[in-house]
């Protein structure tokens, strides 16, 4: 991260802390809900499967840039199957870049080439070994892996969301995360129970396992872009939802913290890693401040 990127978000932090500030850092921009796969934990593919036009993402990103965004995220939907014309993900990323955002991310599922080198970071879903990935997200395990292998950039970074289907496959996906050179680090979730998906949640025990697991695995150096001092609240569902740092824009249509907000109890049993970590370091918990700083440097 560049030292006056640093700057701006050292300042927000500050900023947000001392005085409670409610303003947003981090924005998503949803550019299509169309998908190629149909994921068994997911509920938000293909409800309308427009591909939003490029001069209605970018008025967006703007609109997101005016409220104080400066942490971009491309969400979907499969972020790879938008295109307007000949604009395509990459044109928007760079955009986004010149617009003036710090930090430029993009989610995707990882099925179609990668080349993004100027995304910070591609996180990519990537769900567990072979088996219990596969049983997730349909036979795409092994295109996955060519497409990594191909990548033109070493930007990515796995996207774990743990379930009652792949809460064996933690250390796989931390051990590859380590062991592939356009990997730097592996992120992680725990499932968020939507109506339709309730019967792939944890309970309190399983995910105090799998927290015993990740812990274990940073402790002999595996590259995880999460911080252990959140793991207590995650397990124990203790953090502060939602996080007003937090923004999403879907078709003209502003969230705050996610497109899950108007699920009814959703934010009681939220999963989102990212929630826990922004909603405890915005209160000023000094412990997460900490580790964030640590983390952060090394990953992006
Ligand atoms: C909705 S997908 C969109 C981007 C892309 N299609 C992908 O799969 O990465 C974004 C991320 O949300 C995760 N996800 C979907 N449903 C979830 C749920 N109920 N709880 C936690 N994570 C979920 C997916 O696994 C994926 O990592
Ligand atoms: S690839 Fe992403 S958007 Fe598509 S179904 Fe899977 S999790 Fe949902
Ligand atoms: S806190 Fe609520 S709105 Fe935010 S990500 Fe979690 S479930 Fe969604």
């Amino acid at each position: 991260m560049k030292a006056s990127s640093f700057c701006h978000l050292a300042a927000f932090g500050a900023k947000t802390i001392l005085f409670r500030q409610k303003k947003p850092i981090l924005g998503t921009v949803i550019v299509t809900d169309k998908c190629n796969l149909h994921c068994r934990h997911c509920s938000v593919n293909n409800i309308t499967a427009v591909i939003h036009p490029y001069c209605q993402i970018k008025a967006e990103m703007q609109q997101l840039y005016a409220m104080g965004v400066r942490i971009l995220f491309f969400c979907g939907g499969e972020t790879f199957l938008w295109r307007d014309g000949d604009k395509t993900l990459r044109d928007l990323v760079i955009e986004a870049k010149q617009m003036g955002f710090l930090i430029v991310n993009v989610v995707t599922n990882g099925t179609f080439p990668i080349d993004l080198p100027e995304a910070d970071l591609i996180l990519l879903s990537l769900d567990g070994d072979r088996e219990r990935h596969n049983a997730i997200r349909g036979n795409t395990y092994d295109t996955i892996m060519t497409n990594i292998v191909n990548a033109t950039a070493s930007n990515i970074c796995f996207y774990m969301a743990i379930n009652r289907i792949n809460q064996d496959a933690i250390r796989h996906v931390c051990t590859l995360a380590g062991e592939l050179p356009n990997v730097r680090a592996v992120s992680f979730n725990f499932h968020t129970p939507y109506p339709d998906t309730r019967a792939l949640a944890l309970s309190r025990e399983e995910k105090t396992e799998c927290c015993r697991v990740i812990s274990e695995m940073i402790d002999a150096g595996a590259p995880v872009f999460n911080l252990k001092s959140a793991f207590p609240y995650l397990i124990n569902n203790s953090f502060p939802t939602p996080c007003h740092q937090c923004v999403v824009i879907e078709n003209g249509q502003v969230s705050t913290c996610g497109r899950c907000i108007d699920v009814h109890g959703l934010c009681d049993e939220c999963g989102y890693f990212f929630v826990a970590e922004y909603t405890l370091l915005f209160r000023g918990n000094f412990k997460i401040i900490w580790e964030m700083l640590h983390t952060y440097l090394k990953y992006i």
